[in-house]
């Protein structure tokens, strides 16, 4: 499937699910504008880091705590998982802004520990197929122009017998929350560029990827998974 298919199948499959208050949830910036907005978050998103690893961590660490080998991080920002993986990892991390990467070196600095960083766009992997025994990613999908794209490339950079773990976050299941984060789609959109009313499974349902296990917390917004790639030769 090329990824003009993967594209149209996601902005298809995202109007047939699209309910009417939800306006943000088909829209999309380009690759260029989400990396000047990441220019401007990335030092805010560096202090804020605490906070998040306050929210997020215990599902982090759940999800990627015994990954092992040559490890991917997709869309890596400032480094946030790093510290999650096991020390014996071999990591290499990608993102496509040069300033969420230069946070995620300052991170492996402060962590004292050794990774491979490059600008990549996830949505077209420079790496061969089947090159790492696990490629992580959180809180990305949300920003992907073709969200599709980017995990069924996640898939093929994966070994046969490794893992993709993921997590994501979206719309509650609680009412209020819910009900706000459809108010406030359109103008956290146009802030942050993040879909944060996305259903991330049926992101990774359109993206054709099987789910081993998946788990929700946090009043449904963290969803995480854990994926076992296609043989390569059913892709
Ligand atoms: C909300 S941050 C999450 C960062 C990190 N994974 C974490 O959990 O903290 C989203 C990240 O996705 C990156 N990103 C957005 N679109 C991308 C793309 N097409 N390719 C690679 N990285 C991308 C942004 O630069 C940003 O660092």
């Amino acid at each position: 499937m090329t990824s003009t298919d993967h594209a149209e199948r996601t902005r298809a499959h995202r109007e047939e699910q699209r309910p009417d208050s939800d306006p943000a949830s088909d829209r999309s910036m380009s690759v260029s504008e989400i990396r000047t907005s990441y220019a401007e978050f990335a030092d805010g998103i560096r202090r804020l880091e605490w906070l998040d690893r306050l929210i997020t961590g215990r599902y982090r660490r759940h999800r990627f705590g015994d990954v092992d080998g040559e490890v991917l991080d997709v869309a890596c920002g400032a480094g946030t998982n790093f510290r999650y993986l096991p020390e014996t990892v071999e990591l290499v991390g990608i993102d496509i802004s040069p300033e969420m990467l230069a946070a995620a070196e300052a991170q492996l600095a402060d962590l004292g520990r050794e990774g491979t960083l490059r600008e990549m766009d996830a949505q077209d992997l420079s790496f061969p197929a089947d090159s790492f025994d696990a490629v992580v990613s959180a809180l990305s999908t949300c920003t992907f122009p073709d969200p599709v794209a980017a995990l069924q490339e996640m898939e093929r950079v994966c070994k046969p017998d490794g893992t993709i773990r993921l997590v994501e976050h979206g719309r509650s299941d609680l009412g209020p929350l819910a009900r706000f984060q459809e108010w406030r789609a359109d103008a956290h959109y146009a802030k942050m560029g993040c879909r944060w009313t996305q259903d991330p499974r049926e992101v990774v349902e359109a993206a054709g990827l099987s789910v081993d296990d998946t788990a929700t917390g946090l009043f449904g917004t963290i969803t995480t998974f854990e994926i076992s790639p296609a043989p390569s030769g059913d892709r």
